[in-house]
């Protein structure tokens, strides 16, 4: 049986919420994969310490500790390869991922975006500047977005959204506590659909 299980990288930036989630969904059964490697860009991220805890093997990658950002994005690459991973699922990870991880992953890869893409996405908008974005805008309504991953910031394919209501009285901290809530139970069930073959993807 664990033969049919995917392996499944997660790539954080900061407190791995998300990232407890897929490890719970994957330990109750509800995820046919399992996260064997968590990839921070940050030493201290609370997300590695919650992987650690998981007994999760962990890596921290920063491209300025290689010579070029081709050679950090074939390393990366050869360490995602040698440990046969199948997914990325990149989750409050606030980097580009190399080209050649993106090439060599393409329609393998999900990222979870707290807004109703294609509004409020791109370079710099993460974490409370697209809550204050959503709010400041009068939308009525936000959620989380999961999508495939592409060589552009929040570009690739939607695959899910979840609307949840923008209240009158909302701070970024209310709303983006709303929208968590359910990222935590959208994230698992589009990475098992995709493992499943549930998505109409062009691989063209
Ligand atoms: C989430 O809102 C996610 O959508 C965004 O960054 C946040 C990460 O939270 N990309 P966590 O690290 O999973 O707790």
């Amino acid at each position: 049986m664990s033969s049919d299980r995917k392996k499944v990288a997660v790539f954080i930036s900061g407190g791995g919420s998300n990232l407890q989630s897929i490890i719970d969904a994957s330990k109750s059964g509800n995820l046919s994969a399992d996260v064997v490697w968590v990839v921070s860009n940050m030493r201290k991220a609370f997300g590695v310490t919650r992987a650690k805890n998981e007994g999760i093997e962990t890596f921290i990658f920063k491209k300025k500790n290689y010579d070029s950002p081709q050679s950090a994005g074939d390393e990366l690459l050869q360490k995602l390869q040698e440990r046969n991973i199948d997914y990325l699922a990149t989750a409050g990870y606030l980097q580009l991922l190399p080209e050649a991880v993106v090439r060599a992953y393409r329609n393998k890869i999900l990222n979870i975006h707290p807004a109703l893409l294609p509004k409020y996405g791109g370079k710099g908008m993460y974490g409370q500047y697209v809550h204050q974005a959503v709010i400041e805008s009068g939308d009525t309504e936000s959620g989380p977005t999961v999508h495939l991953v592409d060589e552009i910031y929040d570009n690739g394919k939607i695959l899910e959204q979840v609307k949840v209501p923008v209240l009158q009285d909302d701070t970024p901290e209310s709303l983006a506590a709303r929208v968590l809530e359910q990222e935590h139970k959208l994230f698992p069930i589009v990475i098992e659909k995709l493992i499943k073959g549930k998505y109409e993807i062009n691989d063209g």
